[in-house]
Parts: C-alpha cells; structure tokens; sequence
C-alpha cells in the first residue's frame, strides 16, 4: 500500500536527515527521553476544580455567588470560595491550590490523575454558560497543569468531565458522531497530555491511555459521557447497536487491556463519572463490570471524581448475573443525598454489610472517588496516593514477565451461573439481546497480581489534604491546606532505615502533622482505618469493619469523610 510505505520513507528520510544534519543533538534528546526518572512512589488525585470566573466575594450564596443582594440579605461568599455550598470556586482558590501543589508537592509524585470538570456549574439562569466559556476554563486550568506539572516532566492524565460540555451538544447530536467539534477542542486543549499515537482514536471518542512509567506503568483516562445515563443522545450500550459510543469504548478499552496485559504491564483506570448502577447505563454497567473483573490481574484501580463525596464501592461478579425481580438501581447522581433512607450513606453501609466474611476476592474490583477541590457542597480537597516502588519487587515482575501467561483453565461459558439459572433467563426474549447473556469469558483473575497481593506497584494508601480553614481566609492569608486522614497504619509511616538505605516513605514526613512525624506515635485521629496496603483483600476487610455495628466510631468517621468534615 502506497500510504504506509510512504510514511516509512518519510519517517526513515526525516531521521536520516536528523542524523547528517545535527549529529550532536540525536544523543543528547535519546538520553532525554530514556533516561528513567527518579520514581517517587506517588501520585495526585484533583478533581472537579469548577472555576467560575463570575465568582463574587460577598455576594449571595443564592445567585450562586455572583451578587450580592439587598443589605438584609446575607452576602456570605467568601474571598477564597464558600464552604457547604451551591457556588463554585473563585480562580483565586483554583490557583491557590495548583500552586499550592505546585511548591509543596511538584517534586514529591511521579504523575497527576486529573478525573475533569474544570468549568462552573449550569446554575445562573441570568448567566448561562457558553461553549466559548467552557473551553476558555478548559485551557486556562490545562494552560497551568502543565506549566506545574508536565513541563517538569511529571505526565498528567485529564478526562473529561460532564460539565467540560456545553449541556445541549451532549443533547443534541453532536457527541455521538465522531470526530466532533468538542473532541477536536479538547484535542487541542489537551494537546500537552495526549500521547501522538492515541490523538486519532481521542478525536473519535476523547479517551486515550498514557505509558505513565515507559512499558510498565499505563493510566487508562475514559470518557465516561457515554457510559453516563444522564447523556440522553447515546445508545447506553445496548447489545444490538455495536456502533454505539459506548460501546465502541468498550470495545477499545478491551484491545487496551490486552496490550497492557501482553506488555506485561500494571494500570490504572481513570475517568469522571464513577461507574456504578446509578450512573451508568445498565449495559454500559455490566460490560464494565466484566472488564473489571476479567483484568483484574492488570488494573491497580479505578479512580473517579464527578461525585463530590469521598466514598469507595465494590464491581461485583454478581452484578453480571439476572435476577428477574430486582429491576430497580439505586440512583446516585448529581441530585443524590448523602443522608437518609436510600441515600449514599445508607447503600454503601448495606453494601458493605453484605459483603461475605471470606469473599472469593477474584469477584471484586474496587472504585475510589476522590472529593472535590470545588467547595460545593463541602471543602476544597485533593488525595496523594504512594504505591510500591521496591527494587527488589521490580526483578520479581520482569522476571514474570517473561514467562508466558497460562491459558486458564476454566471452560468458556457459564462459569459464573452460580446458583443463579442465566440459561434459562437468557432464552427469554426479555433477556436474549442483553449484555449479560453474551459475556461469557473466563474471570481470568490472579491472586498474586498487584491488585491483590502487596508487590511492584500495589496502591499502598493515600493521604487527604483539605482545607478547613477556607471560609477565614483573607488577602493576606489564603487557606491553608491541612492533612484530613490517612489510610495507613502508623508503622508505614516510617519504614526502617528511613531514606538513606533506599527505603520509601509514603507520605513526605513534612507533609504529616507535628504528632506523627517522629516515630513511635501510637494512636492518631489521623490513622482510622490502618490499611495495611489498598489491595482488593484490604478494602474488603474495611468496608466490613465499617459496616459492623460493633465499630460504630469507625463508621462515624467514614460518614464524616464524606462530606469533608461537614454534614
Ligand atoms: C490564576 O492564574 C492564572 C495563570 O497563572 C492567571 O493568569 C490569573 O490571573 C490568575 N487568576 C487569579 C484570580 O488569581
Ligand atoms: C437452568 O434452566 C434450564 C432450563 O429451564 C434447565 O434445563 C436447567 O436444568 C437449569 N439449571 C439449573 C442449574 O438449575
Ligand atoms: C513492596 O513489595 C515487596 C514485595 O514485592 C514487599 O516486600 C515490600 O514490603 C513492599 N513495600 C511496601 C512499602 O509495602
Ligand atoms: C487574616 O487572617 C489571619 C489568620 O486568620 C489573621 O491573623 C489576620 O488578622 C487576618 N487579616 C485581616 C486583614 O483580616
């Protein structure tokens, strides 16, 4: 074919005339790109940023802080944003933080996970947003991530958030015809971020994946706008429509994880809305779902924004199996509570409390939602979570690498009927067309795989840092980021034989408070849930605890997290 061929000539002419035209720059950008960077073992956690650039202080919370309102009134936004509320941030608190992360944690993380919504919420009817305005948002926040970040060489890995569209394009058509006018803005408003080769498929669908660590380590950043049920213009992954967006994403994020798994590598997933029942589309759910667990032996985890509320759930195996009398899922969207009967709160303790004492771990994925830096409707936050770096770990996974993967065993099919009868449900006309009657590949899941078993790149915890203080901040003293909680156990805190020998401290000892940097510290508020690592095992074991009524304090903490400290 006259195409490719003549690509392989140009490729090879351009490089020929690199070589005879400027010998003494080939060795020096080779070294640039391969030399290996110093790993950290840790990377960053922002989303739902939601500058507003009509932010007023002193204004009314009810315009959403763009005026104020009669002396009467209470005018309380604040200088830096307001807390608990419906407004969105000031830049003066987006630039803030970013700086903030910039002098304080730049030079501690290996990449920043970066889960979308980086323009104000649709929530003034006298200032409706514009496309113009949402891309303007876009390019200034991307502008300044990769001022911090990637031109210290640190990749950043955005998706794109719900409120990164215009509302009516995701009703109209434009987001379902590929490549469309907002995949070609964020193209290049993202230019920065995306790898070249994945700049075509970006343009169809607006997901891409990075190599975060060069054939070890990739971030999986999907575009969950056609998975989430609030998008009225997709097919929601029905199984008889194989060009739906969605599925289309399916079908790519599949040949992804295939190519991680034949390189041999780990990965995260990464995206805005979180995939749970209440926000994906059911087909678009269950194909998830069985992603999950089918590369569950590659996937370090799953990590999300789009909630505001600081919250872990479970993918389940069952979720992949038909009971004929449990149509109803539960919604968590946008308007969800976090209180009361049906609320977040309430399911997940439900949830969690149904989990088995000894649970066939190859039927769980884990999904974490990281809170908001937008104080609405609690505090700004970010995460900085540590992950394994041990050289010695890192023989034992090229070792493994080498070896070709066993086929499994398992026979094709069925193999997750259980106690349930799909056979018979799936002849129905009811069910014949729907996803769960045609998954029928193998769990084909490891249990010495990182995601299970504490080795080379195991998710060890994470740290949350917020800021309390923001509704006092002044001119003269912004908000001031504090530690929230940490999921470690205080021993993890100081490995023996400290940095000198090599050894990996998970979180920075400046970044801890006073009372935990020596140590030796026995109790610590800051220490509630002592994960010994965040494998699938370990965030079993605490949801259960959360869910036993006999660590009621435990649970308290939990439902304080998920508010930021507020109620
Ligand atoms: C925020 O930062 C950007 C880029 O650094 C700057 O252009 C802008 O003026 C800043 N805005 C505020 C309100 O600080
Ligand atoms: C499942 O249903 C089919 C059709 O009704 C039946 O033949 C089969 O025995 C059932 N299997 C189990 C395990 O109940
Ligand atoms: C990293 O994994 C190795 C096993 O491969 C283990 O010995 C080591 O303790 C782990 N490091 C941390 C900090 O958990
Ligand atoms: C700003 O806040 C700081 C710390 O809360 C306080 O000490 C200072 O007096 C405040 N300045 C003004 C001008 O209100």
């Amino acid at each position: 074919m006259l195409f490719p061929s003549s690509i392989l000539l140009f490729i090879t002419t351009f490089a020929v005339e690199l070589v005879l035209s400027s010998p003494a720059q080939i060795p020096f950008a080779l070294q640039n790109t391969n030399k290996p960077r110093k790993l950290h073992g840790r990377f960053l956690h922002i989303t739902d940023m939601h500058p507003d650039p009509y932010y007023t202080p002193h204004s009314a919370e009810s315009t959403s802080c763009h005026r104020k309102k009669s002396k009467k009134k209470k005018n309380i936004a604040g200088l830096y944003g307001t807390p608990y509320s419906e407004c969105d941030s000031p830049f003066r608190l987006t630039n803030h933080t970013l700086d903030y992360l910039k002098d304080n944690w730049a030079d501690e993380i290996d990449f920043v996970i970066w889960t979308g919504d980086n323009a104000r919420h649709d929530n003034d009817r006298k200032l409706p947003r514009t496309p113009t305005e949402i891309n303007d948002l876009n390019r200034a926040v991307a502008a300044k991530m990769k001022k911090i970040f990637t031109n210290r060489g640190i990749p950043v890995i955005p998706s794109l958030g719900n409120n990164d569209v215009w509302r009516p394009a995701l009703f109209l058509n434009v987001f379902s015809t590929c490549p469309n006018s907002i995949t070609n803005e964020f193209a290049s408003i993202w230019n920065a971020f995306i790898p070249f080769p994945y700049l075509q498929v970006f343009q169809r669908g607006a997901y891409y994946a990075v190599d975060v660590i060069p054939d070890q380590l990739g971030v999986i950043s999907l575009n969950t706008m056609y998975f989430y049920d609030s998008n009225k213009v997709v097919g929601g992954c029905a199984f008889k429509e194989p060009n739906d967006p969605g599925n289309l994403e399916i079908d790519w994020l599949e040949v992804q994880l295939e190519m991680f798994r034949e390189r041999g590598m780990q990965v995260w997933i990464s995206g805005h809305v979180p995939p749970s029942p209440g926000n994906y589309f059911p087909e678009c759910y269950v194909r998830y779902v069985d992603l999950a667990l089918r590369y569950q032996d590659i996937i370090l985890g799953h990590l999300f924004g789009h909630m505001n509320v600081d919250h872990f759930f479970f993918l389940e195996a069952v979720d992949l199996e038909i009971f004929p009398d449990k149509k109803a899922v539960i919604r968590n969207d946008d308007e969800m509570e976090i209180s009361g009967e049906g609320g977040l709160f309430d399911t997940l303790i439900e949830e969690f409390g149904a989990l088995p004492k000894s649970p066939k771990l190859a039927d769980y994925a884990v999904v974490n939602v990281a809170p908001s830096v937008v104080p609405n409707p609690f505090l700004p936050a970010f995460r900085v979570f540590s992950y394994n770096i041990s050289d010695t770990a890192h023989e034992t996974i090229l070792r493994n690498r080498r070896k070709p993967k066993k086929p499994s065993k398992r026979k094709h099919g069925h193999n997750r009927d259980g106690q349930r009868n799909r056979t018979e449900h799936c002849r129905s006309e009811e069910y014949q067309d729907t996803w769960r009657c045609h998954l029928d590949q193998p769990l084909d899941s490891d249990p010495d795989s990182p995601s299970r078993r504490n080795q080379l790149f195991t998710p060890l915890g994470y740290a949350q840092y917020y800021a309390p203080g923001l509704a006092q901040a002044n001119k003269t003293h912004g908000p001031q980021f504090e530690l929230e909680y940490l999921t470690y156990r205080v021993e993890a805190l100081h490995p023996d034989g400290g940095a000198e020998k090599g050894f990996q401290y998970p979180v920075p000892l400046r970044h801890l408070p006073e009372e935990l940097r020596e140590a030796g510290v026995g109790k610590s508020k800051y220490l509630p849930y002592k994960m010994r690592d965040l494998t699938i095992g370990s965030w079993i074991r605490l949801a259960r605890e959360i869910a036993d009524d006999k660590r009621r304090k435990l649970r308290k903490r939990f439902r304080k997290y998920m508010s930021v400290g507020g109620v």
